[in-house]
């Protein structure tokens, strides 16, 4: 496995608990070393005990040496970041073709090439290309087989997958992916073989309609909001339908996070340069980019308006629950724009403040809700973890100094949030009281 990070360990340590043995290898070694330790570079629900049983079992180990991990290897899985271009919003493909042609190097003999990364169409193309540039004469094989995990329930959708995409036409590599992937084939996993490029397009597609569900539900929010309906119900309405369904419904702040903001640009990109232009998911980018900024006007809109000299609690930090991951997260946004309007920004989250610290200059990084609350003028839950569902409403009200509670989740009813002292404000929701009089 090349690359040891979100998509990479899960599906290194997920690959070795099968009974395969792997080898997860990156090149930043304080990583390594970590690992080598016991300690999990990322936090995902699981993944400690998954990782301590398999290396105790000497199915799964950690290196910094790519020629240790290719040596032998039937199938080397390349599972490296394909972040965004600075500038362009083309998938950067640097760190792929520069695994592809390490792997070449350090061949020993046939292997099936296995692209996990999210690439746009024909990246599949170019490895091949590389690996008979610098490995002629080696037997090898290049499939895709984008991977679907959501982190945070990485393991569980790991295991249990909707279904596996395997791009490869070749029978050969086919049989080596039916092998790898066998213990899930026998759960009824379906694996759906398609050619390179259409595996390709698969992932894409998924996150940018994805995105599109989000987004939808998002601008129905804003027009519930001007025609006093209420969204929740709306996206109850809808979702029971089983063409619709009720998943990804959830207005919110807009999606963040390290795969749809990037995949959406780098899917208009490719359908830019082949003039099939995507204009729905066009669309959905502006409209979810836009959506992170106006949800600061919102904050200080519940504060009457001018946010110079007051004090905003965010709780919640990551992208979404369970994950420590601070990727594009709405919150830099929200931050950002509450900064703008010369408010002082505190935060808490549960896992991911290490990671927010460099990424939020000039907020204070709070040790628990409570602390976060005291003084504040209005408290905002950002992302619905666990811990921050059951708030101990009352006392979060008495520490605050005005108390202004925006739940961009939807997560408290309106009711409880009132008759523990606080003001209500929601996302997609009838305005309540003196809000609605007004
Ligand atoms: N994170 C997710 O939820 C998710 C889900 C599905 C697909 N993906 C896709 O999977 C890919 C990886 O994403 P991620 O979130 O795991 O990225 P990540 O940034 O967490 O990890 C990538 C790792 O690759 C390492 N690396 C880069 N070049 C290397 C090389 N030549 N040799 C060894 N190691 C190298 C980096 O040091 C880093 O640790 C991306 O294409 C992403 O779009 C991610």
């Amino acid at each position: 496995m090349i690359g040891t990070g979100y998509v990479g360990l899960v599906s290194g340590a997920c690959f070795s608990d099968f009974g395969h043995d792997v080898t997860c290898v990156d090149k930043d070694a304080g990583k390594i070393d970590a690992l080598k330790r016991g300690t999990m570079p990322i936090f995902e629900p699981g993944l400690d005990q998954l990782v301590e049983r398999n290396v105790r079992g000497g199915r799964l180990g950690f290196t910094t040496d790519l020629k240790e991990g290719v040596a032998g290897a039937d199938a080397i899985f390349i599972a490296v970041g394909t972040p965004s271009r600075r500038g362009d919003g083309h998938a950067d493909l640097s760190y792929v073709f520069g695994a592809a042609r390490e792997i070449a190097e350090a061949l020993t003999g046939p292997a099936v090439i296995v692209t996990k990364s999210t690439v746009p169409v024909g990246t599949g193309d170019e490895v091949e290309r590389i690996l008979h540039e610098v490995a002629p004469g080696t037997d090898t094989w290049v499939v895709s087989n984008p991977e679907f995990l959501r982190e945070g329930a990485a393991i569980e959708d790991f295991k249990r997958p909707d279904r596996i995409v395997l791009g490869t036409e070749n029978d050969d590599a086919a049989e080596i992916m039916r092998e790898v992937y066998r213990p899930l084939y026998l759960n009824k996993a379906p694996l759906l073989f398609t050619s390179r490029r259409t595996a390709e397009l698969i992932k894409y597609a998924a996150n940018a309609f994805l995105a599109t569900k989000i987004t939808f539900i998002n601008e129905v929010a804003d027009l519930c909001e001007a025609v006093g309906a209420d969204v929740q119900d709306v996206a109850r309405g809808i979702g029971l339908d089983n063409r619709i369904g009720s998943k990804f419904l959830h207005a919110g702040p807009g999606y963040g996070g390290s795969c749809f903001p990037k995949d959406t640009l780098a899917l208009l990109k490719t359908a830019e340069d082949y003039e099939a232009p995507l204009r729905i998911v066009e669309s959905v980018v502006k409209v979810n980019d836009a959506r992170k900024r106006a949800m600061g006007r919102k904050i200080i809109n519940a504060l009457g308006g001018e946010g110079r000299g007051k004090t905003v609690a965010l709780l919640g930090l990551t992208f979404k629950p369970n994950t420590d991951d601070m990727r594009d997260a709405p919150s830099l946004s929200i931050v950002q724009a509450l900064q703008d309007g010369g408010a002082n920004v505190r935060g808490y989250d549960p896992e991911g403040m290490e990671q927010a610290r460099p990424m939020m200059p000039g907020v204070e990084f709070c040790t628990s809700p409570y602390a976060a609350a005291e003084g504040a003028d209005a408290v905002v839950l950002v992302t619905e973890w666990d811990v921050l569902r059951a708030l101990d409403l009352p006392r979060l009200t008495r520490r605050m100094a005005d108390p202004v509670f925006v739940d961009l989740r939807n997560v408290y009813p309106p009711e409880d949030i009132e008759e523990a002292g606080l003001r209500w404000f929601g996302v997609g929701r009838p305005a309540r009281g003196s809000q609605a009089a007004e």
